[in-house]
């Protein structure tokens, strides 16, 4: 029964019997195009064969066995992860979700500094508890509005350990990019008074962005790497990467962090196979090139309706287009699902973070649908 789960958030009656590629099933036949990628997990689409094959081959050899072995797979998805980053000589841990791995990042980078507090762009998720969105008053957490300039020579940064950077926020802000100069100067800063840089790349990174990973739209290098969600496109695998500094500290260092699934193998390989299947398919670039086409389709819905649609936000496949207050959005939200579509929709502001197998003709019907939509409110007020 629907009740017996907690109801922390409300979903529909509908149950997904099947998912493929960019498109879900329900039970009584009606599919969806998912422009969330189930929760912006499954870069390389829902039930992606090779995955599935990974997965049978690994659960009849060993899924999980504890400490007292090494593990090849994550050795090797170590390694993979060290040359997409250009963290030569770095080292990494696997975990369960990505708010774990952000926490266990903010504990280290406390540990190295000996310092307590954290300093992060106001709003950025971070994770579900610890020093997440949750926590916002919590007194390590020192928040920096989005952009602001001025704000960053005002930072007391006597006691910040570590500068945790989101290069995109998809959740609470319904996708929002810090501009170039902003990064600059905040990672300047933070570098001078010798915090440590994390580049949080839960949602950016696996090619979301364009781009491996969000920072690299941005000119610094991080000290750490946090990856997440779309690393095991669905299957809950999360990664500390560190820097070959940070890493050498440890293998002089002991440091205990013990967790049941930490370097699991199952979730090692399908990470492993999750990169090899974007290498192999070219799909960064083909997340650039179709970000750009559906960023066109959006402007154009701009240009057309300027009475409704009030501004684009995009970079790679993360996009958002936010409507002006006079339009009923939360009634749009819910003709789209019942048409089908799958979107996040907060602040008037519809998010499309779609597998990065998208078609142009899966975003052609959304954008038809929205285009029919905006035309029968604009005929509907005249
Ligand atoms: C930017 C960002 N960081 C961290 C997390 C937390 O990841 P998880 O839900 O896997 O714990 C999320 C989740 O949405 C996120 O968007």
């Amino acid at each position: 029964m629907k009740e017996d789960i907690i109801p922390f958030y409300t979903p529909s009656d509908k149950v997904i019997v099947k998912s493929e590629d960019c498109y879900l099933y329900d039970s009584e036949g009606n599919k969806y195009i998912d422009f969330e990628s189930g929760v912006w997990c499954s870069n390389i689409g829902h039930g992606n064969g090779k995955i599935n094959s990974v997965i049978e081959k690994q659960i009849n050899e060993t899924i999980h066995h504890g400490y007292y072995f090494r593990n090849k797979l994550a050795e090797q998805l170590s390694l993979k992860l060290q040359e997409l980053i250009g963290f030569k000589g770095g080292a990494s841990v696997f975990l369960s979700s990505g708010s774990e791995a952000v926490n266990l990042a903010i504990t280290l980078a406390r540990y190295f500094t000996s310092k307590r507090k954290i300093l992060k762009i106001h709003n950025s998720y971070l994770s579900a508890f610890g020093f997440g969105l949750l926590s916002n008053d919590n007194e390590s957490l020192v928040n920096i509005k989005y952009n602001d300039l001025e704000a960053i020579d005002q930072i007391d940064f006597s006691d910040i350990s570590a500068l945790v950077i989101e290069t995109g926020g998809a959740s609470v802000d319904m996708v929002k990019f810090p501009d170039n100069d902003f990064v600059n100067k905040l990672i300047a800063c933070s570098q001078k008074n010798k915090c440590l840089i994390i580049a949080e790349e839960v949602t950016t990174g696996m090619g979301r962005m364009g781009k491996w990973f969000g920072f690299q739209h941005y000119d610094f290098t991080p000290d750490m790497v946090v990856a997440g969600k779309a690393l095991g496109n669905g299957y809950p695998i999360s990664s500390v990467i560190l820097n070959s500094t940070l890493a050498d500290k440890f293998r002089q260092n002991s440091f205990r962090y013990a967790q049941s699934h930490q370097n699991d193998p199952l979730g090692c390989a399908i990470a492993l196979e999750v990169i090899k299947t974007i290498e192999t398919h070219n799909l960064i670039e083909r997340a650039s090139l179709t970000g750009e086409y559906f960023k066109t389709q959006l402007e154009n819905l701009r240009s057309k309706y300027p009475e409704g649609v009030k501004e684009t936000r995009t970079r790679g496949l993360m996009l958002a287009i936010e409507l002006y207050d006079s339009i009923n959005g939360a009634a749009i939200s819910e003709e789209l699902f019942e048409n089908g579509f799958v979107a996040g929709f907060k602040l008037n502001t519809f998010r499309f973070l779609p597998p990065l197998t998208i078609k142009h003709s899966d975003i052609d019907q959304l954008i038809g649908k929205l285009d029919e939509i905006l035309s029968r409110k604009r005929n509907s007020t005249n």
